[in-house]
């Protein structure tokens, strides 16, 4: 069975000393045996987070990577090698704040996925629609196109070494949380066309929700029976409300 999976994505906030007091809240909770959990600072805090958590079970992540795992004249990238060499156990790739923003491509996406994968990091997928695309009912076609981008290379066993997000653009940062419901359907047919290709290793691919996940919303969110977790932006920037979410899954 899936072991659920609550992370928290920091995206650019944070300093040093208001990080080390979210990290002293952090390492001062208990945390649920049967949750995977992982939050990912800027690159900036992942030594201070993977040396304040190493005595809980949050594990540390980046927010991209680069697209080779090798060393190279790539000024202000960081490799999956160099995260991994930090102490990071997964990586974010192709989070829509990077499609939209800084023009990351599927097959840029895809090339970020494989490097991770090189480096043992796994690889969190995100996948989701604007609210134009799901307005005119296009929220099926773009995700399977997204999905694809990496299935056409390492297939579900790939996805299955990774997790996907699937983060509905129109969601994220806007309070507008996704019904269960609405979740739940594009959950299912993301399990569906994994299944199409590879039924046992789709049962084994951990599809998490983002997109204002709160502490009172995610327990109906994770009774879905596709939906095994969550990827939490400005809810895991408080410690008391991530924890809440954790205890949630
Ligand atoms: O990666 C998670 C993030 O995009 C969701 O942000 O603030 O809507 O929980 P938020």
């Amino acid at each position: 069975m899936r072991r659920p999976l609550v992370a928290g994505n920091w995206k650019m906030h944070g300093s040093r000393q208001s990080v080390e007091t979210l990290l002293e809240q952090l390492a001062s909770q208990d945390w649920p045996d049967q949750v995977e959990l992982m939050v990912a600072p800027p690159a900036l805090f992942i030594g201070q987070c993977n040396e304040r958590l190493q005595s809980t079970p949050i594990r540390v992540a980046g927010q991209t990577c680069a697209t080779q795992a090798e060393p190279g004249a790539l000024t202000g990238e960081i490799s999956p090698a160099q995260l991994r060499d930090a102490g990071c156990e997964f990586v974010l790739v192709g989070h829509s704040e990077r499609r939209a923003l800084f023009g990351e491509t599927d097959e840029v996406v895809c090339k970020k996925f494989a490097a991770a994968l090189a480096c043992g990091l796994r690889p969190v997928l995100c996948v989701g629609e604007t609210q134009a695309e799901r307005d005119a009912g296009q929220t099926t076609t773009v995700v399977a196109r997204q999905l694809q981008a990496v299935l056409d290379t390492f297939g579900v066993g790939g996805l299955a070494m990774g997790v996907v997000a699937y983060e509905p653009v129109w969601a994220i940062g806007t309070g507008l949380t996704a019904t269960p419901e609405q979740a739940q359907e594009v959950h299912a047919m993301i399990r569906a066309r994994l299944a199409m290709l590879d039924d046992e290793q789709a049962r084994k691919v951990q599809i998490v929700y983002g997109g204002s996940v709160k502490a009172d919303n995610a327990e109906a969110l994770f009774a879905m029976p596709d939906i095994d977790g969550g990827l939490v932006g400005g809810a895991s920037l408080n410690a008391d409300e991530f924890g809440a979410i954790a205890r949630a899954a």
